[in-house]
């Protein structure tokens, strides 16, 4: 038996009649998402889409008719899009480049493809997409991406670094009773003691691309953070900055591994020196480090008056390799967020380019 459905698909094919029908295709080019820009051959906009025209931020009555010039000159189209039209029409039409893609003022990603030649009989069709969702994809792909890079580094960069650390730290203890005689025996103490801590250190970054157990143990924040402190003291007043202590109100207990604990504020203050030092300007580098307790939570605080940072190197601060320096590995921040969250806190960043910036740790407390 034949349905209704299956009869109708045996009629013979209607011939579609133009005139009416075309109100119907621009029906469907006004609703599609994207939007649409059509300049006949002498350059004259005749026909712009609802997307469009919500994209420009202009009515369509002031759109069509117009030239480019014509829509450049418009002072209701804000200057920011007058910049982006003019870098589309230079890609576009002067690279003949067949695609653009760009930001615009609230972080959406677009991209414009242009259609024109024979096909379009001199006509130049526009067609704007938003990507912004592609772009977020990509951007995560890039990072795991370079996580699994990350991984396959650390071996060979751990035996790298490891082997030259077992060295020093052999003839370190060749050398041990000789600075006992010389009354320097702690001298040998602290070499060992660094050296093993950069074989930690070592070990943590590397390893960093496969989630490691922390070793949990009580860690009273200011014990913590004088001990970093007393680190990093000389070699900040190599680089010519002053570390300010603000001594806690309170004593607060985290858990969690101090080795790594050590790394992060480690990281941070390190970070934090080379802000001053690639500073321009020749004022006291400053360093401020403290915490203070909020709610059930502590929040260690560590701020500088470095060269600060801009929109983009904050964007992607936390991402794996990212890195703004020379001789930079762009792993500090990566592995102290990760460090963090595996301890249930987070990061915050603050910063002004030229005046500072301040990185502020929270963690939850001991009760
Ligand atoms: N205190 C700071 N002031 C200015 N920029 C900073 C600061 N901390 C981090 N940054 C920026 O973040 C980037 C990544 O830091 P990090 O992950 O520690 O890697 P690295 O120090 O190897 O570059 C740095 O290259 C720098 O541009
Ligand atoms: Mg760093």
């Amino acid at each position: 038996m034949i349905s209704q459905y299956q009869e109708s698909l045996l009629l013979p094919a209607r011939t579609f009649q133009s005139g009416p029908m075309n109100t119907t295709y621009e029906d469907v080019l006004e609703h599609i998402d994207s939007g649409i820009l059509l300049f006949d051959e002498e350059g004259v906009l005749t026909f712009v889409n609802k997307q469009m025209y919500g994209i420009l931020g202009l009515n369509r009555h002031s759109l069509l008719g117009c030239t480019l010039i014509h829509l450049l000159s418009n002072i209701q189209l804000n200057r920011f899009k007058k910049k982006q039209v003019l870098r589309g029409y230079r890609e576009m039409m002067k690279k003949g480049k067949p695609s653009y893609e760009f930001v615009d003022e609230y972080g959406r990603y677009w991209t414009v493809s242009l259609h024109c030649g024979e096909e379009m009989k001199g006509c130049y069709l526009f067609t704007f997409k938003e990507i912004s969702d592609y772009k977020l994809i990509e951007q995560t792909a890039y990072q795991n991406d370079s996580l699994a890079m990350l991984g396959k580094l650390s071996a060979s960069i751990a035996h790298e670094i490891r082997n030259p650390l077992t060295s020093i730290r052999g003839f370190i203890q060749l050398l041990h009773p000789h600075l006992h005689q010389l009354g320097k025996e702690e001298y040998a103490k602290i070499i060992l003691a660094e050296i093993d801590r950069a074989n930690d250190i070592i070990h943590e970054f590397l390893t960093s691309s496969k989630p490691s157990v922390p070793q949990v143990a009580m860690i009273p924040v200011s014990a913590l953070l004088k001990e970093v402190v007393l680190l990093t003291e000389s070699e900040a007043l190599m680089k010519g900055c002053e570390i300010n202590f603000y001594p806690l109100q309170e004593d607060m207990i985290i858990s969690g591994d101090i080795k790594q604990m050590k790394q992060v504020v480690l990281n941070m203050i390190r970070n934090a020196m080379e802000a001053i030092t690639e500073k321009i300007d020749d004022s006291i580098g400053r360093i401020e480090l403290g915490a203070s307790r909020e709610g059930a939570e502590v929040r260690i605080f560590i701020s500088d008056n470095g060269k600060g940072m801009d929109i983009c190197t904050l964007d992607r601060l936390f991402s794996p390799f990212f890195t703004t320096k020379e001789n930079g590995t762009g792993l500090g921040l990566s592995v102290s967020d990760r460090i963090i969250k595996n301890h249930g806190g987070c990061i915050s960043v603050s910063s002004r380019i030229n005046e500072g910036t301040r990185f502020v740790i929270s963690l939850p407390l001991i009760q």
